[in-house]
């Protein structure tokens, strides 16, 4: 059995009830090692934390309900906060540090107990964290792009948590009802989600309070791709008949981005040249994750 760890920090209680079994055969291995040949490799970092802080615990490895809900509870006490949106500035370090313990403490026992038990954290899971680590809590640039949300996420919150409360009942709901979150049906499902939690999130950009600019909507909207990605870690780029999702098309239509564009024309006239780098730069990192999923 599997457990599926929680993105965003929401409560204990909330973390508690996140535990998904989940069984993985070989085939299902077979698959996801060849979707993580697609992917780009996860670069553990060097500096900032080390995915083995301490040397083998001697874990008992009969004890792996205890063991996790051990690990979610230090995460929930070291995030401590229960808000759903995403972390205010002043607490990204701590939502940080809480994705890093629940990663370690997952990868901990998945290397001294996998072998001995058949309870274990799932891999998919684990390595979605990993994805959110790298692209938000070790990426310097982008926690200086964030620093700067503070008054945005606020005014933004309400609607951000609507889009993230939705994908993540979907998530849940597919993870929950099937032994097998490779399958094709699964798989597919998970991917409409994602790219629905998109949309919506960056339909929001545009309805966003005066008190975001248009650069805080794009570093929002590099948070919200990223949380998505390290929430569905699988491979959404291909084989994928978005027409048909429940729900009709989740991409965000040519005249979004139409638009997302135009904004950056219309603000760059006024901004410096610096600053319109960094948005054509931030646009351009966003640009190519929306066109990926098209
Ligand atoms: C979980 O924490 C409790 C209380 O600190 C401790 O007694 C127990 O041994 C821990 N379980 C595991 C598996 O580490
Ligand atoms: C947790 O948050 C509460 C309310 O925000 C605060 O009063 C408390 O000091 C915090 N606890 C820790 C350990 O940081
Ligand atoms: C997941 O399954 C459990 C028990 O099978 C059920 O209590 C829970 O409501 C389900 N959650 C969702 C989101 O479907």
């Amino acid at each position: 059995m599997q457990v599926l760890l929680l993105f965003i920090l929401s409560s204990s209680w909330d973390v508690l009830n996140a535990f998904y079994m989940n069984y993985e055969d070989e085939a299902s291995k077979h698959r996801m090692r060849k979707f993580n040949q697609d992917l780009k490799p996860i670069m553990l970092s060097k500096n900032n934390q080390k995915y083995h802080t301490e040397p083998s615990k001697n874990f008992n490895c009969d004890e792996f309900s205890s063991y996790a809900i051990n690990c979610t509870i230090d995460a929930a006490f070291i995030y401590n906060s229960t808000r759903m949106s995403p972390p205010s500035p002043t607490k990204i370090n701590d939502w940080c540090r809480a994705i890093k313990h629940l990663t370690n403490c997952a990868i901990d026992w998945n290397t001294d107990c996998k072998d001995v038990t058949d309870s274990h954290f799932n891999e998919e899971s684990i390595k979605g964290h990993i994805h959110v680590v790298n692209n938000i809590c070790d990426d310097e640039w982008f926690l200086i792009r964030y620093e700067e949300l503070e008054v945005c996420i606020e005014a933004a919150s309400q609607p951000w948590e609507f889009c993230y409360l939705t994908f993540k009942n979907s998530v849940e709901e597919q993870k929950n009802i099937t032994q097998e979150w490779t399958h094709y049906e699964v798989h597919f499902r998970l991917c409409c989600a994602r790219a629905r939690f998109r949309r919506c999130t960056l339909e929001t950009l545009f309805t966003l309070p005066p008190e975001c600019s248009h650069n805080h909507a794009v570093t929002l909207q590099k948070f919200s791709v990223v949380v998505s990605e390290g929430s569905v870690y699988q491979d959404c780029d291909h084989n994928m008949m978005y027409e048909n999702c429940p729900g009709g098309d989740p991409r965000p239509s040519s005249a979004m981005l139409r638009r997302l564009m135009s904004a950056d024309i219309l603000s760059s006239a006024s901004v410096r040249q610096y600053g319109s780098i960094i948005t054509s730069l931030c646009l351009f990192i966003l640009f190519v994750v929306i066109i990926q999923s098209v």
